[in-house]
């Protein structure tokens, strides 16, 4: 077998696992408003076991009804006898696939709200303003003592339904992670000061839950190794905590990183590499000998294997790679890793569950609802079906299409599958989309679907194959304003056509119109290729409604290149010498530039859906064919609409 270590049987404690892959924990909001597990959030589960996972660890539940909800809403408890019945569900259906379940355990501390908690201020070690902007209330020792019960009962529960094990979440800012770390825990009590002090918690609810659950009953821990933040815990620390909490009994040390003030360092976005925090997980390693799971930023089995092999840890863990595709595991194994959808990063996923939405992933339309693609309807009795656009939407509709049994030919007018995303893969640190359309593409090849490159689907092509349906997924095109005088110049240029390297502006001087992620990126692919950047953006700041974490990342990216930015001006004319702009003033200003990027979104391409709908009957209209959208609403759009086609 090519994965030798990740596919190599595995212990923690006394439980054996049949692989090396650990699903770590992600919060998904699928709880009933009293925190009770859904037939949903089991089903979402299954899936990735049935995928090939070793040890599943749910999202974060918490064990206190009184202050310690939220954080995000439709969020696990385990608070009392109510939540065990769902949870023995969950263990048993899991334990069908050989999979192992551990629940995690969290107090969220500072890290929720006050309307999540009945107006109740949210707890911490000290008094401090939470980043919502609420005063902390100070933990007093009884009431400390009351949540170490809590944690105990809990776990309790935890075992009484048959899951495997109890994991104490000791990280990313919550609670227990609060008292551990100096930057939060200002307390002067045996609850402060010194290591053992700042320990004192933690130590209380693991010697509470291990004399509830017994000395074999599987107990760990996840701790940010290093919080990445000045006045937090560094690396050196990180080793401490682990040797300390494996002296203590813990049964494993799940090693994540950063504290909430530096969540981009636990959730990264794209810009960051697979593997980039490995030497905080491997300095852990070297130092305990209980086993360790860490988490990566593994998109590949190849690195995967490779983390292992490098004695980073004993069991890899991947998180956001379970959402973008269940069989991740199952696909390595089975030396089909080509197929695999690798996520790229893009955290949508946080970003809907940050904002109180149902979770979804950009690559896999079907996560967070996989009890409505249980059936899939194999009607298709070889009937052509034309899908018009290879795009990640027409990839998505095809593959659907073609796994029903309808005859799909699949009309791609440029040479090469991928659409944007062909594009969209060009800035630096975008390798992840080139895996994502990798993948895409083999499961188009695999599905059998007859891919025609370099073909526009003409009416003539389309009317030649009898068709029973016609999928329009034919993408957009660029807006470029005709109103504006100077817009058709031949200095001003599209993010196609730069970033297909059509159009080559290496070392100009570049104003860039509109800051969306597109602009921004593109911006970050022009500053690499030593041009001189100006960004123009009509709304109030730049980047305005791009997730904040994005956001962040890719003004990183810019920083180097030193760009002038431009918020709240707006276009008014090109000429021969740069552009100029109106600011809120109504004031005109002159920007020079050499080039203009256009950056100011995208239309359907008109002419084709209107072709296609004039001649055929069963016409579908795919994600940008409708309405400018994201990868993540071109891919739902493609596989929904094909689910449930007919003819
Ligand atoms: C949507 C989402 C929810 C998460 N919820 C939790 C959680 O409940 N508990 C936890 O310890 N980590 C949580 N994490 C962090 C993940 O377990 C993991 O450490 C992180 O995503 C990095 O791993 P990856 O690069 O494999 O995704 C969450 C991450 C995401 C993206
Ligand atoms: S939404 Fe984006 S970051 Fe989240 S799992 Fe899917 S691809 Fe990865």
């Amino acid at each position: 077998m090519k994965f030798q270590k990740l596919f190599q049987r595995g212990k923690i404690g006394n439980l054996d696992i049949k692989n090396r892959i650990v699903m770590t924990s992600m919060v998904p909001a699928m709880g009933t408003a009293n925190g009770e597990i859904t037939d949903e959030y089991i089903r979402y589960y299954e899936e990735r076991a049935k995928g090939g996972t070793g040890l599943i660890i749910t999202g974060a539940a918490s064990i206190d009804d009184e202050t310690g909800r939220g954080g995000v809403t439709h969020s696990v408890a385990v608070t009392n006898r109510n939540h065990q019945k769902p949870m023995e569900k969950l263990a048993r259906v899991l334990h069908k696939y050989d999979t192992k379940v551990f629940m995690q355990l969290v107090h969220p501390g500072k890290e929720t709200h006050s309307i999540f908690n009945d107006g109740k201020a949210p707890v911490a070690p000290s008094a401090i303003m939470t980043r919502h902007g609420e005063m902390t209330h100070a933990l007093t020792v009884e009431e400390i003592k009351a949540i170490v019960k809590k944690f105990v009962n809990g776990a309790v529960l935890v075992k009484a339904a048959g899951v495997d094990g109890v994991e104490i979440h000791g990280a990313h800012g919550y609670l227990l992670n609060e008292f551990m770390t100096p930057l939060f825990n200002k307390r002067e009590d045996e609850y402060g000061g010194s290591f053992e002090n700042r320990m004192r918690f933690i130590t209380e609810v693991y010697q509470g839950i291990r004399q509830a659950v017994g000395e074999h009953y599987p107990v760990g821990v996840r701790i940010s190794g290093d919080e990445f933040i000045e006045g937090g815990n560094t690396t050196e620390d990180g080793v401490k905590i682990a040797k300390y909490m494996e002296e203590l009994g813990v049964d494993w040390i799940n090693v994540t990183v950063g504290v909430q003030e530096t969540s981009h360092f636990n959730r990264e976005p794209a810009s960051f590499q697979q593997g980039w925090k490995k030497n905080v997980a491997k300095s852990i390693k070297a130092a305990v000998n209980v086993p360790v799971i860490a988490v990566n930023t593994i998109k590949k089995p190849d690195f995967a294997e490779s983390m292992l092999q490098e004695g980073v840890c004993d069991f890899i863990g991947l998180a956001r790679g379970q959402l973008a595709d269940p069989f991740w595991a199952n696909k390595a194994k089975s030396g089909n890793e080509d197929e695999i959808r690798t996520c790229i990063s893009c955290l949508v996923c946080f970003e809907e569950l940050a904002s109180g939405r149902h979770m979804k992933c950009s690559v896999n339309p079907k996560m967070g609802r996989e009890a409505e693609f249980d059936h899939l309807n194999k009607n298709g009795n070889n009937q052509p079906v034309a899908v018009v656009g290879g795009g990640p939407g027409g990839m998505e509709a095809a593959v659907v299409l073609a796994k029903r049994g309808f005859d799909v030919t699949l009309f791609e007018k440029s040479e090469q599958l991928g659409g944007q995303l062909n594009y969209a893969n060009k800035p630096p640190l975008k390798e992840k989309i080139t895996w994502l359309m990798e993948g895409m593409i083999a499961q188009v090849k695999k599905a059998g679907v007859k891919v025609k490159l370099n073909t526009e689907a003409t009416l003539e092509e389309l009317k030649a194959l009898n068709l029973v349906g016609v999928f329009v997924c034919c993408g957009s095109d660029p807006i470029r304003p005709g109103a504006i005088e100077g817009i058709f110049n031949d200095n001003v240029y599209t993010v196609p056509e730069v970033l297909s390297g059509k159009k080559v502006l290496d070392g100009k001087d570049v104003v860039v119109i509109g800051s969306g992620l597109a602009g921004l990126e593109t911006a970050v692919y022009l500053g690499d290729k030593g041009c001189t950047l100006s960004i123009v953006e009509m709304k109030d700041a730049i980047g305005e409604g791009i997730f904040i974490t994005v956001l962040q990342d890719v003004l990183r990216e810019l920083e180097p290149y030193s760009p002038k930015m431009y918020p709240k001006h707006k276009l008014s004319k090109v000429t021969k010498e740069g552009v100029e702009v109106t600011d809120e003033k109504g004031e005109v200003v002159t920007i020079k530039a050499e080039a203009v990027l256009l950056a100011m979104g995208v239309k359907p391409r008109k002419e084709v859906v209107e072709m296609v709908q004039s001649n055929f009957d069963n016409v579908v209209l795919v994600g940008d064919s409708i309405k400018d959208g994201r990868i993540v609403d071109a891919t739902r759009d493609g596989c929904t609409k094909a689910w449930v086609f007919e003819v």
